[in-house]
């Protein structure tokens, strides 16, 4: 058992916030294992880029907090970057899981969060980095690509490497199929990675994760 959960009567769960900007099926899969009491974390609070965003329905319905702040609102990425900011401070979270949220971070948020942001990313990095992963990986002919879950700096997909999950391409995939072989590995593998995240001392060390 680790530190934080030497003592079942004073276990405290790590807090989570999640961010979307779809569907949120990644944010429906730590819904369900964060209804365990016994995981190690809980979602404090779920934002979106988008207030159409469906996945906030998800969130409604599990009955956590919501907000949305949309860059159609604010003049630059910048005041964007930092209204994103002042909106996930107040639920001091120990982590931020970008699940499937499809905008860079700025350096507001990024310095808010040290090292303690995660995204799951549908490709096999640094291969196919970007918002058309799935697609990218298809036109290229890769026969082997997959998911991986990254902690997140200020470029695009190049964070330190937390887990990586392959998936196989079979004939007759389209981006569609292949996006959902995908993202049911991936569903299980960003929750073994926050459980993972919340049970260990994490340290960063270049590009090498070292749990202890
Ligand atoms: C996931 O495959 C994620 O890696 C990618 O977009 C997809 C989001 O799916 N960036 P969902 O909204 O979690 O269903």
């Amino acid at each position: 058992m680790s530190g934080t959960f030497a003592d079942e009567s004073t276990r405290v769960r790590a807090r989570l916030v999640v961010l979307i900007s779809g569907g949120g099926s990644n944010l429906q899969a730590l819904i369900d294992a964060t209804s365990d009491p016994d995981f190690p974390a809980q979602i404090v609070g779920v934002g979106a880029d988008r207030a159409d965003a469906t996945g906030l329905d998800r969130a409604m319905r599990a009955g956590v907090p919501t907000f949305v702040v949309d860059p159609k609102q604010y003049s630059d990425r910048g005041e964007w970057d930092r209204a994103l900011a002042a909106a996930i401070a107040p639920f001091d979270a120990e982590w931020v899981v970008s699940a499937g949220f499809m905008r860079i971070l700025g350096e507001a948020v990024l310095s808010g969060h040290p090292q303690r942001i995660v995204n799951t990313h549908p490709a096999l990095l640094p291969s196919f980095p970007g918002a058309h992963a799935v697609r990218d990986a298809l036109v290229y002919g890769v026969k082997v690509t997959g998911c991986t879950v990254h902690l997140v700096d200020s470029g695009v997909d190049t964070g330190p490497v937390l887990a990586q999950q392959a998936v196989a391409i079979e004939a007759g995939d389209d981006e569609t199929s292949l996006h959902e072989r995908i993202k049911s590995v991936e569903h299980e593998l960003l929750v073994s990675v926050v459980a993972s995240l919340c049970r260990h001392d994490v340290q960063v060390i270049g590009r090498e994760v070292v749990f202890s």
